[in-house]
């Protein structure tokens, strides 16, 4: 084994039980990586977004994510000792923030399910980046617990929430989260976090053609001035149950038609570098941006793949490092850290991990023939984070 080629973990959704390969030397001798948050990969992409799922739980079964044939009442979650502890994840997240990461998402599964989770959020609003300030320190939710959660999550130092909904009619909601959750307990929840500070909030919407592209309009209505950002997102191929289908993604572009076609919009730049989202503005009469009015944002990962500005590494629920979202393999960093890795161990043994980093899936997915580009079986977003 050469020291750049790292431990594989074998994939996650049949084998996650089977005891998992440890970190072979190679990446603890041979050249050491020191921290400099100048660590770039293979394709000279910065490393600025940690995404940490703490939970491979949620309440709801969106058909998308977690459809209920598949996660039944007899799924194998992980145990409770599988799981990074807050220590663990904090100690990780001190690792990736000596690599430069500015931003970090708590994901799950539905994060909020995780017990005292405002703990681990205290731990790590106490970290700063390498230049000394607080991280952007943010947490994506079905919103089914905010209203009870809202207060005690920004006292405990979280800064803004994503929440996501997927349209207004109560019906179609409830279908489509596929629990029979009422849309007035998400908005309620909204309404909590507002209330509490934790913006400037983001809706998250996936479209799903044939689902829910009705629900477009009435959205960017409700969410049009209110000081929130609505972003559609186009239905992807993540994971391996969700019976994906290339005639069931709604483009981004004719999300923006048909919106502009009633409430006009203009194209904005990029406020960060590595942005998912694609940002329009309201028009106001001058066609000028109206910024009281607000933005939406479309998030094209099938139709315009941003793999070219990818900043982002994802925390498996149980300790696994994925350099992709569609990735099938993931690095065991939980063996490192309850093994006898030091932080200079851990530092160097992520750098590796970074600087060999070659994916970029969406694009590939685009040169190739079918519906998807690899046969690969890729891990479930409710395991390593949305
Ligand atoms: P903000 O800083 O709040 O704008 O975060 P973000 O742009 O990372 O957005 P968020 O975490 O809310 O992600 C929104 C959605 O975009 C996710 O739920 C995914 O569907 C999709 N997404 C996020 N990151 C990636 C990525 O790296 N690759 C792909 N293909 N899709 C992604
Ligand atoms: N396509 C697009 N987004 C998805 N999410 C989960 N599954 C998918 C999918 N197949 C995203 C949604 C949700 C977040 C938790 O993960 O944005 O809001
Ligand atoms: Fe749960 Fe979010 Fe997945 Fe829906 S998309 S099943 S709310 S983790
Ligand atoms: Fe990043 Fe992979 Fe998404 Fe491309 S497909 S943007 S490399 S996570």
């Amino acid at each position: 084994m050469t020291e750049r080629q790292p431990l594989r973990v074998v994939p996650l959704i049949d084998q996650r039980t089977a005891p998992l390969p440890t970190p072979g030397a190679a990446f603890l001798s041979g050249t050491r990586i020191a921290a400099s948050g100048l660590l770039h990969d293979s394709l000279n992409r910065p490393l600025r977004d940690l995404r940490i799922s703490v939970t491979d739980r949620c309440n709801f079964r969106c058909n998308y994510c977690m459809p209920k044939e598949i996660f039944g009442k007899d799924y194998p979650y992980l145990p409770h000792a599988a799981l990074l502890s807050f220590e663990e994840i904090t100690r990780v997240a001190k690792v990736f923030i000596a690599h430069g990461v500015q931003k970090i998402r708590l994901t799950g599964g539905e994060p909020l399910l995780r017990k005292n989770i405002e703990r681990l959020i205290e731990q790590l609003s106490a970290l700063r980046t390498l230049e000394g300030r607080p991280l952007d320190l943010t947490l994506t939710t079905n919103g089914s617990l905010l209203a009870r959660k809202a207060r005690d999550l920004k006292a405990a130092g979280l800064q803004r929430v994503t929440v996501s909904l997927d349209g207004l009619d109560d019906a179609v909601f409830r279908s489509m989260n596929d629990v029979d959750f009422p849309v007035a307990d998400v908005l309620a929840g909204i309404d909590a976090a507002q209330d509490a500070g934790l913006g400037p909030i983001k809706i998250n919407m996936v479209v799903k053609r044939g689902t829910n592209e009705h629900e477009i309009l009435p959205m960017a209505r409700r969410f049009k001035g209110s000081g929130m950002v609505l972003r559609f997102i186009e239905y992807m191929d993540v994971g391996a149950t969700n019976g994906w289908r290339m005639n069931e993604v709604l483009p981004s572009s004719q999300v923006i038609q048909l919106i502009d076609a009633e409430l006009p919009l203009l194209p904005l730049g990029a406020s960060s570098p590595g942005e998912t989202a694609a940002r329009w503005g309201y028009a106001n009469a001058a066609g000028q941006h109206d910024v009281a009015a607000g933005e939406i944002g479309v998030i094209s990962s099938v139709t315009q793949a941003f793999c070219g500005s990818c900043n982002r590494a994802r925390l498996s629920t149980e300790g696994q490092l994925y350099l992709c979202l569609f990735a099938s393999r993931g690095y065991d960093l939980r063996s490192l850290i309850r093994g006898q890795a030091s932080d200079t161990d851990l530092i160097s043994a992520i750098g590796h991990i970074w600087q060999g980093r070659t994916d970029r899936y969406s694009e590939l997915r685009r040169a190739l023939p079918g519906d998807t580009a690899t046969g690969a079986k890729r891990v479930e977003m409710s395991y390593i984070g949305g």
